[in-house]
């Protein structure tokens, strides 16, 4: 059988990837933003799983305002790098897991959550990011990936609810699947950020911090977190938050923290990362 071994969070800022590329981790700008991931490296260098759920958002690279999927999930063998407009990221292709996405399709359009299927998918800074944090430059990514992409760009985004429920529905699917892998569910996004507006630039470091408590205390209750004090607390981009409860539904009910990041400022952002293990694990 297949089992949720672990789960991760992380902000998947653009200007990342672009350092990560460009050599510059070790800039004093940059410096206390990676420290943050040398504790997930080293961990993650010895828990490879067989595969990555990764939800995260895509920010009209993939899919234009006319196609708006409220969750899309990778069906695919593999998924390009997308051209965010200073071409693709000098990154791996993503190798993804075809029977391991086909048993979810299934799985969770019968458990009654209508995903859009992609069977062609370019992926963005949403989800290359966060790979190249965890796993540097290597030739070729060290996990094959599933990737899900939740609609947090354009209105109207899923509630917190229904993310945290997905996630449960993705535990049991993953449960079901008959083949004995090694799972982590990923979700990328946050944290409190505004990109534009007269509020451009807002940070809400306790906001954050209480996220990261209620997120693996009492997920049930952040689940009831409306859109409206998403954006009044956390910024209108902060709303990639949301996302995060996916990851939360498909670890169960008790967690392990293992590893917890926060870093202000990185780009226009909160850095916000955590490590977190099932109880069953
Ligand atoms: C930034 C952060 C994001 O999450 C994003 O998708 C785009 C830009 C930023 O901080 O610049
Ligand atoms: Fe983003």
């Amino acid at each position: 059988m297949a089992r949720i071994t672990a789960g991760l969070t992380t902000s998947h800022i653009p200007a990342v990837g672009a350092a990560i590329d460009l050599g510059k981790t070790e800039e004093p700008y940059w410096q206390p933003v990676f420290d943050g991931y040398d504790w997930t490296k080293k961990w993650a260098a010895v828990n490879p799983p067989d595969v990555v759920i990764l939800t995260y958002n895509d920010h009209a690279s993939a899919f234009t305002p006319d196609v708006v999927p409220t969750f899309a999930l990778g069906c695919a063998d593999e998924f390009p790098p997308a051209d965010e407009g200073y071409g693709p990221r000098p990154v791996p292709v993503v190798q993804g897991h075809s029977d391991l996405a086909a048993h979810l399709a299934e799985s969770l359009i019968l458990d009654e959550f209508d995903l859009t299927l992609m069977y062609e998918l370019q992926v963005d800074h949403g989800l290359t990011v966060p790979l190249s944090l965890v796993y540097g430059q290597p030739e070729q990514w060290p996990t094959r990936v599933i990737p899900l992409a939740v609609n947090v760009v354009q209105y109207p985004v899923p509630t917190g609810n229904r993310c945290l429920n997905l996630g449960k529905a993705i535990r049991r699917a993953v449960q079901s699947f008959d083949e004995d892998l090694s799972v982590q569910v990923w979700s990328t996004g946050g944290m409190s950020h505004q990109l534009q507006g007269p509020r451009a630039g807002f940070i809400n470091k306790p906001f954050d911090n209480a996220f990261f408590d209620r997120l693996i205390k009492d997920p049930e209750d952040l689940a009831r977190l409306s859109h409206f004090e998403y954006l009044r607390e956390a910024g209108s981009e902060g709303i990639e938050l949301v996302a995060w409860l996916i990851m939360r539904g498909a670890l169960g009910p008790d967690v392990e923290e293992l590893h917890r990041h926060y870093h202000v400022p990185g780009s226009n952002t909160a850095v916000g990362h955590l490590v977190l293990r099932p109880a069953d694990q």
